[in-house]
């Protein structure tokens, strides 16, 4: 039977649409938010006006992209939470819209879950490589770090997260000490490139949850190195910057993979993922392809487009939950916290 999704994703300053018939991807339009670049970092409010300046025409252009009229739509998948409010609040009434109007069922998707089943998407032209469950996967974005055992598209346990900053933060707040625009992990991704990983030493964190992650001492360090060296020389990040990037970017995925690794051990899962905006830093994916090839994996490296938020993601877990009968009422409401969700 084909099913045919409509998912729509507006968490933060990402506005997007995208159609997809059971898992394969007819569209995928994203509008970014240049608004937020000159304050370095995403102003909430500005965000859910954008959002809503995008939303017709980001959805119109994925069902016209996808060849597809509303009334083919069998489901509305939308991004209920986490995010900012505003911003969700923008989506979620827009899919009510929409469905009211066309008598077509919502689905609410959890924006952290949609990020982890982006692994199932298939292109039209090609089928990508699909975890097999349970698979661990390391969920990597700007608000969120953790290790989730997957055990099917809504069996989803987290088994270590962050007791502080994500991963994502860590790029962004350092990149901006830096004097770098925003968002800053693709910057830091880019200039570590040219740069020397083992220049600076920065500190590890000791936490004390097995899988647990902590970023905002390693935060404080790069501060304290950078505050301290300026003060000798007022040109030191100019000079160092491509060093420092490397370093920052070694430390931090050195700290990622400690953990995945133990976990991987511990649980005895040999299907390893990663997701999420920093899963598109081009050394993470290389030190997580190259830890599977020395223990065995089988390791899931998504493509590029599905790694900062999309709606293609949306709209795969809108899929699953649509077969397995999970509508939403449509007094619906958005919710900005993980924890109200689960
Ligand atoms: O998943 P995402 O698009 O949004 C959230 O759900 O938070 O993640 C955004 C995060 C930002 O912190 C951004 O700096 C980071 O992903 N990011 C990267 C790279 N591309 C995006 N971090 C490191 N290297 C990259 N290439
Ligand atoms: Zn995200």
């Amino acid at each position: 039977m084909e099913i045919t999704i409509l998912g729509i994703e507006s968490s933060c300053d990402d506005t997007s649409a995208a159609v997809i018939r059971n898992t394969t991807l007819l569209s995928n339009v994203i509008a970014s938010q240049a608004v937020h670049v000159k304050y370095g970092g995403v102003i909430p409010e500005l965000a859910s006006r954008a959002h809503q300046q995008n939303i017709i025409p980001v959805v119109d252009t994925a069902l016209k992209e996808a060849g597809v009229t509303v009334d083919k739509i069998d489901a509305i998948a939308f991004t209920r939470g986490p995010g900012l409010l505003g911003s969700l609040l923008v989506g979620t009434s827009f899919a009510k819209g929409l469905a009211i109007a066309n008598n077509i069922p919502m689905v609410e998707v959890n924006h952290l879950q949609g990020h982890i089943l982006s692994h199932f998407v298939d292109l039209p032209d090609r089928t990508l490589p699909h975890p097999s469950f349970p698979f661990l996967c390391l969920l990597v974005s700007g608000g969120h770090t953790q290790i989730v055992k997957v055990s099917s598209p809504f069996d989803m346990e987290i088994i270590g997260s962050t007791i502080d900053d994500a991963a994502g933060e860590a790029f962004d707040k350092c990149a901006k000490v830096m004097g770098l625009p925003y968002p800053g992990g693709p910057v830091i991704d880019r200039l570590a490139k040219e740069g020397d990983s083992s220049a600076f030493t920065f500190s590890k964190p000791h936490v004390k949850g097995e899988y647990d992650y902590s970023f905002s001492g390693l935060k404080t360090s790069f501060l304290y190195t950078l505050r301290d060296a300026v003060a000798q020389d007022p040109d030191f990040v100019e000079k160092h910057k491509a060093d420092l990037c490397a370093s920052l970017q070694k430390t931090i995925i050195d700290i990622l993979l400690n953990k995945l690794i133990k976990a991987t051990k511990d649980l005895g899962i040999k299907d390893v993922a990663i997701a999420g905006g920093v899963s598109a830093n081009s050394g993470l994916r290389e030190a997580v392809a190259e830890a599977g090839r020395r223990r065995g994996w089988r390791t899931f490296i998504p493509e590029l487009k599905f790694t900062t938020d999309n709606a293609a993601m949306i709209a795969i877990s809108g899929y699953y939950r649509y077969q397995a009968g999970m509508i939403s009422d449509l007094s619906i409401a958005p919710v900005a916290r993980l924890e109200e969700i689960l």
